[in-house]
């Protein structure tokens, strides 16, 4: 089967699981069980799928491989099968894996169930099952869900990929994550809010790095300042995107800055005034890769992130910016900038070029960027009597905890039969929730009743 013929169906690799042991876990919510749960992961090939198929099997469940080239799924599949729990920790970048060697098998197994690994670290992972089709035949897309309970979508950008998945999963009865960032993507899953009820559907985009935390921030904060009317939000998280990222962003480009004003999304200059502010990303991290770039005061720069889509509805605050740490002379060009490349990015054969450029570089950050990359999450409420709020939050590298947040928030819409509809991750879990994900911390919480 070529890449490009639009074809579905399922396909086991010879000598299917019950030739080779399933990798025992906890399954969803630590609920101990020998075969995880199966659920469908499309885009699994790319940079960030990938990493939530190992992630996925690590914590014992038995995501079905799929995409829209067979040659692609087939080697994804191939190369998972019979590696074992330990060792895709260890390529992820979660912490101890590597000393994991020198510790005892007990004290190793008791790290791996902290962590909600497998139970035996060292059992091979099942061969895998795949499905091949693609977005654009809805009647392949209808039969790629097939007697799945549920879908992580991570084939993005979502602005083009969300709509179809959407629909298959309404029409099919399958609950929908995603791992979007995009504003367009999530209001397109919000305005499917009612039919997801009624069909009895969970919709939850944006449970990678790109809503979770801050959406944990935007909830901490409404609770400390119930009177609040203003929410600012900024990340900063140094280091390197994934080519798939940045082409999410090439495309994004020709859709403006936007910020929410009283509730409805709004196009702003970057000129801005009020844009041009500093963020206190907290104290510095002592010694370390990251000292020197994860605290302290720093120049941001406005950013459409999803959180424009996702905090308002969150908290019901209804003026929301977004921010990101951007170093002096990019925010000084950026009033500039912005408008051109905004300009060059509509046509399309030089979006295609920028593309390509973005193409030559790597996927995405190396295993050992996974392990030591660090990320800051800074939110502001205030209301109109002076009062404000601040909180900073500290989670590990942006893609490492895209893949934890997101097999956690799988693992929580299947257990929870109480969830319908659209629904962002603090709006449906609370902070709690997201605060108590694998190395996710608060630095520090400011106010003005402080
Ligand atoms: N919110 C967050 O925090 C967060 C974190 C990580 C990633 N993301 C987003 O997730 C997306 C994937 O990132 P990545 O780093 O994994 O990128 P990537 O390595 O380029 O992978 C993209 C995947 O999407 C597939 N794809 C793209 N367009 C498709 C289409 N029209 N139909 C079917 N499949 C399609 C690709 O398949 P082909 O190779 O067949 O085209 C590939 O499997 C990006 O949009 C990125 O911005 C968001």
């Amino acid at each position: 089967m070529s890449p490009s013929q639009a074809s579905s169906g399922e396909f086991d690799e010879p000598g299917e699981a019950s030739a080779q042991p399933d990798v025992t876990g906890p399954g969803p919510v630590g609920a101990r069980r020998r075969n995880g749960p199966e659920w469908l992961l499309y885009g699994a090939y790319g940079y960030t799928g990938r990493l939530l198929a190992m992630e996925a099997l690590r914590r014992g469940h038995r995501p079905i491989l799929a995409g829209r080239n067979e040659a692609r799924l087939r080697e994804l599949a191939g190369e998972l099968a019979g590696r074992t729990a330990r060792e895709l920790a260890r390529e992820l970048g979660h912490p101890g894996a590597a000393t994991e060697r020198a510790m005892d098998g007990a004290a190793a197994t008791e790290m791996d169930e902290e962590q909600g690994g497998a139970l035996d670290p060292d059992a091979p992972v099942a061969p895998l099952r795949w499905r091949c089709f693609s977005l654009d035949d809805p009647g392949a897309l209808r039969e790629g869900l097939a007697d799945v309970p549920a879908v992580i979508h991570a084939a993005g950008p979502f602005l083009h990929t969300a709509p179809p998945m959407l629909e298959a999963c309404l029409e099919r009865g399958v609950h929908y994550l995603d791992i979007s960032g995009e504003v367009p993507a999530f209001e397109a899953a919000f305005a499917l809010d009612q039919r997801a009820r009624e069909r009895g559907v969970v919709l939850l985009p944006g449970v990678g790095m790109d809503v979770v935390p801050t959406d944990a921030a935007a909830a901490l904060l409404a609770e400390a300042l119930p009177s609040a009317t203003r929410l600012e939000l900024a990340l900063n998280s140094p280091g390197r995107s994934s080519a798939g990222t940045l082409r999410t962003v090439l495309e994004g480009v020709p859709g403006g800055l936007l910020v929410r004003r009283d509730g409805r999304l709004e196009e702003a200059s970057p000129g801005r005034r009020e844009f041009r502010r500093h963020v206190d990303f907290g104290p510095e991290p002592p010694g370390g890769v990251m000292a020197g770039r994860l605290g302290g005061l720093r120049s941001v720069s406005p950013y459409t992130w999803g959180d424009l889509a996702t905090a308002w509805r969150t908290t019901g605050v209804g003026h929301v910016t977004c921010y990101m740490a951007t170093p002096r002379w990019q925010v000084r060009l950026m009033p500039v900038a912005l408008p051109l490349l905004r300009a060059a990015l509509s046509v399309d054969p030089l979006r295609r070029l920028a593309g390509r450029l973005v193409d030559r570089g790597p996927d995405g950050p190396s295993p050992q960027r996974r392990r030591t990359g660090r990320v800051r999450v800074w939110g502001r409420m205030a209301d109109d009597e002076g009062r404000w709020a601040e909180v900073v939050l500290e989670l590990p590298e942006g893609y490492r905890f895209t893949a934890v947040s997101g097999v956690r928030a799988l693992e929580e819409v299947l257990a929870r039969s109480d969830l319908r509809g659209a629904i962002t991750p603090a709006g449906a879990f609370g902070h709690g929730w997201v605060l108590s994900l694998p190395e996710m911390e608060v630095v520090e919480r400011r106010g003005s009743a402080e």
